[in-house]
């Protein structure tokens, strides 16, 4: 059987398209230098990470912190080892996890190949290579690992969740905590629908409520936890820029509030 061969151009970058097929990979190149930059800087600071009940969701969970969000205590254990060139910071202890199920993720695999190094340039544009390797090797075979940081996303979005409920109780001049809801509540429970809606609609999540191996079930309950997943699915690009841009934000909302630069308006 003899293919046809696809219109497209030879040599890097020739293309015959007319349309402006650069500019989504440079608008992920933007984001991605913006949102990542900014959240790593964030890591880094090891402070500013809390205002009140409001805990940064790159903070959280908070293992090991100055704040009364810490689970285990208010200073690294002398056990964990730590470079002495690096303040600590919490955030660097949790955020390799959902960094990567995000770098894994089929969505950004194919942005920031194409993107980034050019494999595919973009459908029909000239690549800068004639082979094709595939993800088959180290370091990119790791990609198969996503299936099981996927596990761990879900782990985060209970513990995110636990935030967005905390994020709901006040401290009164009695000393107890009272139901209430500022506009920091909204950005944290915002976050957690944002980062559910990524990671539900995430292709490996589907594939385990849909079925068994690589059938569907005919069970009803599990034909409509795959419906569910796929129509998150068709927006999973979209849920996961938001998602990415959401979780900068809020822990940009956080930190100014902590540092009395944003004023958090109560609305009860
Ligand atoms: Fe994108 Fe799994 S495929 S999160």
């Amino acid at each position: 059987m003899t293919g046809t061969p696809l219109p497209m151009a030879p040599g890097f970058g020739q293309t015959s398209r007319r349309d402006a097929w650069w500019l989504e990979p440079l608008s992920f190149i933007t984001l991605i230098v913006v949102c990542f930059g900014y959240l790593t800087w964030a890591a880094f600071q090891g402070n500013h990470y809390e205002f009140g009940n409001y805990l940064s969701p790159a903070y959280s969970p908070l293992l090991w912190g100055d704040s009364h969000h810490n689970w285990f205590g208010t200073a690294r254990p002398a056990w964990l080892p730590w470079p002495s060139f690096i303040p600590f910071s919490p955030a660097l202890l949790i955020l390799p996890f959902p960094g990567f199920f995000r770098v894994t993720c089929y969505y950004y695999r194919g942005s920031y190949y194409k993107a980034f190094w050019a494999d595919p340039m973009n459908c029909a544009v000239g690549e800068p290579r004639t082979s094709y390797l595939g993800e088959n090797s180290l370091p990119l075979i790791l990609q198969n690992l996503h299936r099981y940081a996927l596990y761990i996303a879900l782990v985060f979005i209970v513990i995110l969740s636990w935030d967005a409920w905390k994020a709901m109780w006040f401290m009164g001049p009695d000393g107890a905590e009272h139901f209430g809801m500022g506009v920091g509540t909204l950005v944290l429970a915002f976050n957690v629908v944002a980062i559910s809606s990524y990671t539900f609609g995430c292709h490996a999540f589907r594939h385990l409520v849909g079925g068994f191996r690589n059938t569907l079930s005919g069970r009803k309950a599990t034909k409509l936890a795959y419906d569910c997943s796929s129509c998150l699915n068709r927006w999973h690009g979209k849920w996961a820029i938001i998602s990415l841009l959401w979780v900068g934000f809020t822990d940009l909302y956080v930190r100014l509030c902590s540092l009395g630069i944003w004023t958090d308006f109560r609305l009860f």
